[in-house]
């Protein structure tokens, strides 16, 4: 097959390998090649990863890149973002400066219910040309897959507009998006004396729709104390699985009221948040194969404690890192910020983040065969840095260390 990219000259090349998420003790287990080259064929899938001298085969590759000596790793995978919003929030930071909690702020119909109102009124042309900026901004900060969730529309006809528009950027922009339904963000204001029938709407009404017209590959609902209780979630979680939608939580953000506990026991592809997990919940996402995508930014930006991913790793749970990009608890989408925040924070090393920000991230949105990791199959999704190995980019911070981002063996 004929090479369309080859990367030479690469200091380190460091990867996990495999096609599922990597725990315990093998999420830290990555390879580490140096004086490494890799080619990607036409496909865009990598054909081969080798060290020493490239084979002349090689070298006639349509793009030849010299990575100075410089670290490679595999294209970074944000495994939890909330993409597509109307408006900003920058009004609610006197209110958190002056110690106004994130939950007091939704329950006064502020933070998510007024992103709700601003992304009802955006047009899908606005709505697009903002998430794609969104989205350039992150591949220029590593990122080659992102996963991107409804949930402020909060009604039919603005989370099937939501769905649409990660369905458009996905087409026109080289990010690779997958899209969750999070129609159970809220419970929007309108429902506010009937939370029953807005469960119901949810369940039979937009996850059928959202399923018939293939828009989201994953359903998700906020579990928290004043927006939806573990039973309503269990309900909303067990339709979309009924709809061939696996289920993902946002679990243990704010208040530990039964969200990991209950991804587990449904086998939720994810738990995620998970600051103030209970021992139960670890367990039960051991029990249930559920990837633990933790999102340091958040906990950072709300002043929260961090979620227990020693702990988590220690019970043979994969961990993810992603950054939560969102207007209100994190407005940040560099996914390297949250590595960083997880190896100071979590105290988790850059080998085993590297996994969480890779190859876990994958498996978090049904995508670890295809991508998270550099091996011959896998898809030519990579990172160059200005870096000349891998601790490099932990140890410095708040810089942007990418050099050359390729999709598919095409660098963008
Ligand atoms: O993941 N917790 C719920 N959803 C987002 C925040 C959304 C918002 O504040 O707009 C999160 O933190
Ligand atoms: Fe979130």
């Amino acid at each position: 097959m004929a090479v369309r990219l080859l990367i030479e000259n690469i200091g380190m090349l460091a990867t996990p390998t495999g096609q599922s998420a990597c725990r315990g003790a093998e999420q830290g287990e990555i390879t580490v090649s140096k004086n490494a080259y890799v080619a990607v064929g036409e496909d865009g899938n990598i054909v081969e990863v080798g060290t020493g001298t490239v084979p002349a085969g090689l070298r006639d590759a349509e793009q030849v890149v010299d990575a100075e000596g410089g670290l490679v790793t595999p294209g970074l995978v944000d495994a939890h973002t909330h993409l597509v919003f109307g408006g900003w929030r920058e009004h609610e930071l006197a209110l958190k400066l002056r110690g106004v909690p994130y939950l007091d702020i939704l329950a006064q119909g502020g933070g998510i219910l007024s992103t709700v109102r601003m992304t009802r009124e955006a047009s899908f042309e606005e709505l697009v040309e903002k998430s794609c900026k969104a989205l350039s901004m992150m591949l220029a900060l590593g990122t080659t897959t992102c996963e991107a969730k409804s949930g402020y529309g909060l009604n039919l006809e603005t989370e099937l507009k939501q769905l649409r528009v990660i369905q458009k950027c996905g087409e026109i922009q080289p990010v690779e998006l997958a899209a969750t339904f999070l129609g159970a963000h809220a419970l929007p204001e309108e429902y506010k004396e009937n939370r029953e029938e807005y469960v119901r709407l949810v369940c039979e009404e937009m996850i059928p729709k959202v399923a018939e017209e293939k828009l989201a590959e994953f359903c998700d609902v906020f579990c928290e104390t004043g927006v939806f209780t573990a039973e309503e979630t269990r309900q909303i979680l067990e339709a979309g699985i009924r709809h061939g939608l696996p289920a993902k939580v946002h679990a243990d953000e704010i208040d530990p009221i039964g969200g990991s506990q209950l991804a587990g026991q449904l086998h939720a592809v994810s738990a995620e948040h998970l600051i103030c997990t209970p021992d139960e919940g670890i367990a039960s996402m051991a029990e249930g194969g559920t990837v633990a995508v933790l999102l340091p930014a958040t906990s950072f930006y709300l002043d929260k404690t961090f979620a227990r991913a020693r702990d988590m790793m220690a019970a043979n749970v994969p961990v993810a890192v992603a950054t939560d990009f969102n207007p209100g608890s994190c407005p940040n989408l560099s996914l390297p910020m949250a590595m960083n925040l997880a190896c100071y924070k979590y105290r988790m090393t850059p080998e085993e983040v590297l996994t969480a920000a890779t190859l876990n991230a994958a498996a978090a949105i049904g995508r670890a065969d295809r991508i998270g990791s550099l091996e011959v199959g896998k898809q030519g999704d990579l990172v160059i840095w200005d870096a000349p190995n891998l601790d490099f980019i932990f140890y410095r911070f708040g810089n942007n260390l990418v050099r050359k981002v390729a999709k598919k063996g095409v660098l963008c």
